[in-house]
C-alpha cells in the first residue's frame, strides 16, 4: 500500500525518492496522471495533408495521429480490436487506411473499423464493425498549430488546463506572424531514469546550469557569455510555476541578444524580425522569456534558446524514450533554418553537449536509487520556499528567483493530486482566466 502521505510535500520542500522507483507508483501514475492530462502529440508541420500520420505514444499507450480528409486531427489507440496487435507500425507517413499486419483487419483515418477479411466464411458476416473500431483518443485540442489529447472527459479545456503557462509558451510558439513548424524527422533516444527527473528539471532548474554545463559551455564557445551564469552569478532570471508547469530562465539586456551558441547569420535574421516579435509578443517579455526553460505537465518540453521541443515517454520507473523535435520559424530563410538545426543538434540532442550533462546526471540518480537505504532519505526541494510572489518581475502566475524550485514544487503537488485521484475540481480552484490558489497553497497570501 502506498502511503500518500510521505511521498511529497510541495509547502516545506521535500520528496521520497520512492516516486522515482516504485512500479506501484508508476501504475497508477500511467492511469491518473497520464491519463488524465493533455498530452503532446503532433505538430501541425508533421501532418501536412488529408492522411498524413504518424505514431506516438500517451504515457505508454501507443497511439495514430492522423490528419482527416477535412483538415482536422484526431488521434486513436495503434491496438487492432482483434487480437491487440498494433494496428500500424509504420512510424509515420501518408495512407488512405490502415491494415493490420496480423490478419488484415482495415481501419480507416478515424479508426473505424472498415474491413474484416474473409467477413462471410470465417465470421459468417455477424461482426458489427461499428463496435470493433480501435478506442478513440476522445478529446483532442489544437493551440496554435500544437495538438495535444486527452483520454479524459472531465480534464479542464486546454485553455484552462495551461493557465498562466500560455504567456510562457505563446512567448516562443506565437513570435512569428507565420508560425513555427518542426524540422523533418525526430531525434530519439533512450535514457534509463525516471521520466520526472527529465520533466521536473524542465520546469525548475537553471541551477544546475554552472555546474552540471560549465565544462561544456566553456568547450562550446571562447566567447565570453554575456547572459550566462558563468561570468556573472547574479545574472537576474525568474522562474514560473502554475497547474504543475514550469518555465525560468535569464533576463537578456534587450529584446534580441546574440547567445554564444548562435551564428552570425541566425542573429542577424533574428534582429530583422525584432519589431514584428516585439509587436506580436513585447519586448518585455522577449527579453525575459526567451532563454528558457519549460515544462507542460506532465511530460511536454522545450528550451527557447535551442530551439528544441522534446516528449519524455515514460517506459517503466527507471527509463524514458526522448522524442526531440528542431522548432523553426517558417519563413527563416533555409540557411538560416539550416543553422538553427545545426545548433539544436550541437547542444540538445542524444550527442549536445548539454543534452549528455543532463541525461547522465539522471542516469546516475537512478542508479544510486538501486540502494535500499538510498532510498529511505527524503530529497530537498525546498530552494526558495516564502519567496514565491504573484506576478514577480511584471510577468503572470507564480513567480521566482531563477535559482528556486517554486515550480519542482508546483510541479510535485499537480503530481501528488493527479496520482491520488482526486477530481479536477478540487485540484485547483479554477478562474475564468484559467490562473488558480497556488499562492494560498504556497502559504504566500495573494
Ligand atoms: S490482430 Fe489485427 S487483424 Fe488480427
Ligand atoms: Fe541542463
Amino acid at each position: 500500500m502506498i502511503d500518500f502521505t510521505d511521498l511529497v510535500d510541495p509547502e516545506h520542500g521535500w520528496v521520497s525518492p520512492q516516486i522515482y522507483t516504485d512500479p506501484e507508483i508508476y501504475e497508477r501514475e500511467l492511469q491518473h496522471v497520464f491519463g488524465r492530462s493533455w498530452l503532446f502529440l503532433a505538430h501541425d508541420s508533421q501532418l501536412p495533408k488529408p492522411g498524413s500520420f504518424l505514431q506516438t505514444y500517451m504515457g505508454e499507450d501507443p497511439v495514430l495521429v492522423v490528419r482527416q480528409r477535412d483538415g482536422s486531427v484526431r488521434a486513436f489507440l495503434n491496438q487492432c480490436r482483434h487480437r491487440g496487435m498494433r494496428i500500424c507500425r509504420s512510424e509515420a507517413g501518408v495512407s488512405k487506411a490502415f491494415t493490420c499486419t496480423y490478419h488484415g483487419w482495415s481501419y480507416d483515418l478515424a479508426g473505424n473499423l472498415i474491413n474484416v477479411p474473409l467477413e462471410e466464411r470465417a465470421y459468417h458476416s455477424s461482426i458489427d464493425k461499428k463496435e470493433w473500431g480501435a478506442m478513440k483518443v476522445p478529446r483532442v485540442a489544437n493551440y496554435r498549430g500544437f495538438y495535444f489529447g486527452t483520454w479524459s472527459e472531465e480534464t479542464p479545456e486546454f485553455d484552462a488546463y495551461l493557465g498562466d503557462m500560455a504567456f510562457y509558451f505563446d512567448a516562443i510558439v506565437d513570435r512569428f506572424d507565420s508560425g513555427l513548424e518542426f524540422v523533418k524527422g525526430t531525434t530519439k533516444w533512450v535514457i534509463d531514469c525516471n521520466w520526472k527527473f527529465a520533466s521536473e528539471q524542465f520546469a525548475s532548474d537553471m541551477y544546475h546550469t554552472q555546474s552540471a554545463h560549465a565544462s561544456a559551455l566553456l568547450a562550446l564557445t571562447d566567447d565570453p557569455n554575456p547572459i550566462g551564469p558563468l561570468n556573472d552569478p547574479n545574472v537576474p532570471g525568474r522562474q514560473f510555476s502554475g497547474n504543475g508547469h514550469g518555465s525560468g530562465g535569464y533576463f537578456l539586456p534587450a529584446p534580441v541578444v546574440k547567445t554564444p551558441e548562435m551564428t552570425d547569420t541566425m542573429f542577424e535574421w533574428f534582429k530583422s524580425r525584432e519589431e514584428e516579435m516585439v509587436a506580436r509578443i513585447g519586448a518585455d517579455r522577449l527579453s525575459k522569456v526567451s532563454i528558457t526553460h519549460n515544462t507542460i505537465f506532465p511530460n511536454f518540453s522545450w528550451l527557447g534558446a535551442h530551439s528544441t521541443m522534446r516528449v519524455w515517454h515514460p517506459r517503466g520507473p527507471g527509463q524514458i524514450e526522448v522524442w526531440a523535435w528542431t522548432y523553426v520559424p517558417k519563413d527563416a530563410p533555409p540557411k538560416v533554418k539550416n543553422e538553427i538545426r545545426e545548433l539544436t543538434q550541437r547542444t540538445f540532442s542524444p550527442a549536445g553537449s548539454f543534452e549528455t550533462d543532463d541525461g547522465e546526471n539522471w542516469t546516475e540518480i537512478q542508479q544510486v536509487l538501486r540502494g535500499s537505504q538510498a532510498r529511505r532519505n527524503r530529497l530537498h526541494t525546498a530552494m526558495g520556499v516564502g519567496y514565491e510572489e504573484r506576478d514577480a518581475f511584471g510577468l503572470p502566475g507564480l513567480g521566482n528567483d531563477v535559482y528556486s524550485e517554486t515550480a519542482a514544487r508546483g510541479f510535485y503537488r499537480h503530481w501528488l493530486d493527479m496520482l491520488t485521484g482526486k477530481p479536477w475540481s478540487e485540484i485547483q480552484k479554477w478562474t475564468p482566466n484559467g490562473n488558480h490558489g497556488e499562492l494560498r497553497d504556497e502559504g504566500v497570501t495573494a
